[in-house]
C-alpha cells in the first residue's frame, strides 16, 4: 500500500485517485502522524507528501514527521511536500512573495527513474518538456545533499529534485490534476515501478476482502441500515447482504417526497430481487401532516429531517437484537470529517443517514464503504449487481420533492411534480446527442422538475385552463459547486413540454431555468 500524508491542499484527494486508478491500495492521513504510526504501517511500499497552503516556513506548519525518510520506502513530495523534504534533509527553501499559478512547462534534466521517457514535446535543442500545472509560492532554493536536479522551468529552477539512492523524489508542480498531461503517468510509475507496487486494487478483490472483513467484524450479530435508494446506502446494502445474508435488515422510510415509482424501484430491486429483509414503511402521511402550513425551506428541510430520524428511530426500535448499524459513508465523508478536526468521530452524514438513534440500542457503526472514492462505489455496485441505472443515477437531496415544490408541500403538487419530473428524465434518458453519442441524461450532472404554485391562464381545446406552472432544470458540473445551465436541444425542451401539457392535467405552462450556479443554486429552494 501508499501512505498519503495530507498536508491540507485541496488536491490531496486526486493524488488517491490517480494512485488507485493506477490500480494501487492507498490511503490518505493528516500529514502530522507520529513517527510511531509510520513504523506501524504494515506493507508500507511507499509515501507521497501532498501540498499544502500553508509554507513550509510558516511556524504553524506541519513538519513531516522524521520517520517519513527512515522507514526505508521512496518517497514523492508534492508542492508543499517538495519544500518539506528539502527543508528537512538539509537544502533550503525559500519564501516567496512572487506566487506561479496555473500552466508551466517544465523541462526535465538528465535522466530519472521517475521522468525518463515522459514527455509531452521536445524543445529545438532537444529538451524534453512536459505540460504542468503550478501552483505555489514558496520554492528550493538549494538541493539538500546527495539530491540531483530533476526538473526546472526559468522561474522556478529547481522544480524536481531526485535523491536516487533513497527512492526521494520531488516535484514543484502538481502531478494529480489533469491539467498535468503526464501526471497520471508521472504517479503511476512512481508507485508500480519505484515503489513496486502490485497493479491489484480491483472490483472483485476488493469485494472478496470486503466481504471477509464485515463477516469477521460482525460475526452472528444483526445488522440495520437505512437504505434511501440513493447510490451508498444501496450498495453498502448490497455488499452487506452478500457477506451476512438474513442477518441485515433495511429500513426503508418513505416520506412521500420521492420520485415516480421510487419506492416500488427499491422494493424490488432489494425485496425481490436481493432477496434483502426490507422494512417499507410509507409514512406519507406523518409527513405531510408534518408539513402542512410550512412554506419556509428550511423549516422544511429541518421538518423533514426530524420527521425522518423519529420514524427511523421508531422501526429500528421494533428490532431489539440488532447490534450494528450500517452507513453508507464513503471516503470523501470521512476525509471531511478528519479534516474538520473532529477527530475519530464517525461523519454522520446528512439526515438520511441516521442522526440519533436511542442510546440504550448501544449500536456499533459498519461502515463498508469507509475507502471507497464515489465512482469506485459506483463500480461496486455495478460489480455486485445493481441495475447500472440506480447506481448512475443523478444525485437526489434527501428531502426530496420537498425542496422542489416551492413554499409549502402538498401531496397534489407531489403527485402533479412527480409525473412532469418522470417524463423530463425520460425524454433525457431517450434523446441522444449524436456528437458525442451519449444520452442528454449522461450529458447532465442533475435534472429535475420543479413545481411553482402560481396558476397562469391556458388554451386547452375550446376552453381556458388555470393551472399550475413546472420549471425544468438541467445543469452540468463537476462538483456541484458551482453548475452551468445546460444546453438541450430546443426539440428535447419542446417534445417534454409539449407531453407534460398533455399528460399532466393540472399543469399547463412548462419554463426551461437558464440560470447558472452561482448566482443561482441547483436547487430552487
Ligand atoms: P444547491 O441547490 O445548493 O445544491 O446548489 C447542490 C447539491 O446539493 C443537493 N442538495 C441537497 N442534498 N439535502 C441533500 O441531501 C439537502 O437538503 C440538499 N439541498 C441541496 C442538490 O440536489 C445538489 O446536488
Amino acid at each position: 500500500r501508499i501512505l498519503i500524508l495530507d498536508y491540507g491542499s485541496q488536491v490531496t484527494q486526486l493524488i488517491a485517485r490517480r494512485v488507485r486508478e493506477a490500480g494501487v491500495y492507498c490511503e490518505i492521513h493528516p500529514g502530522d502522524v507520529d513517527d510511531a504510526f509510520i513504523q506501524s504501517q504494515q506493507g508500507l511500499k511507499g509515501i507521497i507528501l501532498s501540498g499544502s497552503h500553508a509554507s513550509a516556513y510558516a511556524e504553524e506548519s506541519l513538519k513531516v514527521p522524521a520517520q517519513v525518510f527512515q522507514a526505508g520506502v521512496p518517497v514523492l513530495g508534492i508542492c508543499y511536500g517538495m519544500q518539506s523534504m528539502a527543508a528537512q534533509l538539509g537544502g533550503k527553501a525559500e519564501w516567496s512573495d512572487h506566487r506561479e499559478f496555473g500552466y508551466a512547462e517544465v523541462r526535465a534534466h538528465g535522466h530519472t527513474r521517475l521522468l525518463d521517457g515522459l514527455q509531452d514535446f521536445i524543445t529545438a535543442e532537444g529538451h524534453g518538456m512536459l505540460k504542468v500545472w503550478m501552483s505555489h509560492g514558496d520554492k528550493v532554493t538549494a538541493l539538500p545533499p546527495g539530491f540531483k536536479l530533476m526538473a526546472s522551468t526559468p522561474s522556478c529552477p529547481i522544480a524536481g529534485m531526485a535523491d536516487e539512492d533513497r527512492g526521494f523524489y520531488a516535484l514543484q508542480f502538481h502531478p494529480e490534476v489533469t491539467h498535468t498531461t503526464q501526471g497520471e503517468a508521472i504517479l503511476a510509475r512512481f508507485v508500480t515501478e519505484i515503489c513496486g507496487c502490485d497493479r491489484d486494487w480491483n472490483m472483485p478483490d476488493y469485494i472478496e476482502e470486503a466481504v471477509a472483513d464485515i463477516r469477521a467484524q460482525v460475526g452472528n450479530d444483526e445488522v440495520i441500515l437505512g437504505l434511501s435508494g440513493g447510490v451508498d446506502s444501496s450498495v453498502a446494502a448490497a455488499l452487506i447482504h452478500k457477506a451476512i445474508g438474513d442477518q441485515l435488515t433495511c429500513v426503508f422510510v418513505d416520506h412521500g417526497l420521492l420520485r415516480l415509482n421510487e419506492a416500488e424501484q427499491v422494493m424490488s430491486t432489494f425485496a425481490d430481487h436481493f432477496g434483502i429483509k426490507v422494512i417499507h414503511v410509507d409514512a406519507t402521511d406523518a409527513f405531510m401532516g408534518k408539513l402542512a402550513g410550512v412554506s419556509d425551506p428550511e423549516a422544511k428541510r429541518k421538518i423533514i429531517g426530524r420527521e425522518f430520524v423519529e420514524v427511523f428511530q421508531t422501526e429500528s426500535g421494533k428490532l431489539r437484537s440488532a447490534r450494528w448499524l450500517a452507513q453508507g459513508t464513503i471516503y470523501p465523508d470521512v476525509i471531511e470529517s478528519a479534516a474538520s478536526k473532529t477527530g475519530k468521530a464517525v461523519a454522520i452524514k446528512s439526515h438520511h443517514n441516521v442522526g440519533g438513534l436511542p442510546d440504550d440500542m448501544n449500536l456499533k457503526l459498519l461502515e463498508p464503504l469507509r475507502e471507497l472514492f464515489k465512482d469506485e462505489v459506483r463500480k461496486l455496485g455495478v460489480a455486485l449487481g445493481l441495475p447500472p441505472a440506480m447506481v448512475y443515477r443523478h444525485p437526489f437531496p434527501g428531502p426530496g420533492l420537498g425542496v422542489r415544490i416551492l413554499g409549502e408541500v402538498k401531496k397534489e403538487y407531489a403527485d402533479l411534480l412527480r409525473r412532469a419530473d418522470a417524463i423530463f428524465i425520460e425524454e433525457l434518458h431517450k434523446t441522444i446527442d449524436h456528437t458525442s453519442g451519449k444520452s442528454w441524461y449522461d450529458l447532465t450532472s442533475q435534472a429535475f422538475a420543479v413545481f411553482l404554485p402560481v396558476k397562469s391562464v391556458g388554451v386547452m381545446g375550446d376552453g381556458r385552463t388555470y393551472d399550475y406552472v413546472v420549471a425544468l432544470r438541467a445543469v452540468q458540473t463537476s462538483d456541484f459547486m458551482t453548475a452551468d445551465w445546460a444546453e438541450l436541444p430546443y426539440a428535447l425542451l419542446k417534445k417534454v413540454s409539449s407531453r407534460i401539457i398533455n399528460e399532466v392535467r393540472g399543469i399547463n405552462r412548462v419554463t426551461y431555468d437558464v440560470s447558472s450556479k452561482p448566482p443561482a443554486t441547483i436547487e430552487w429552494e
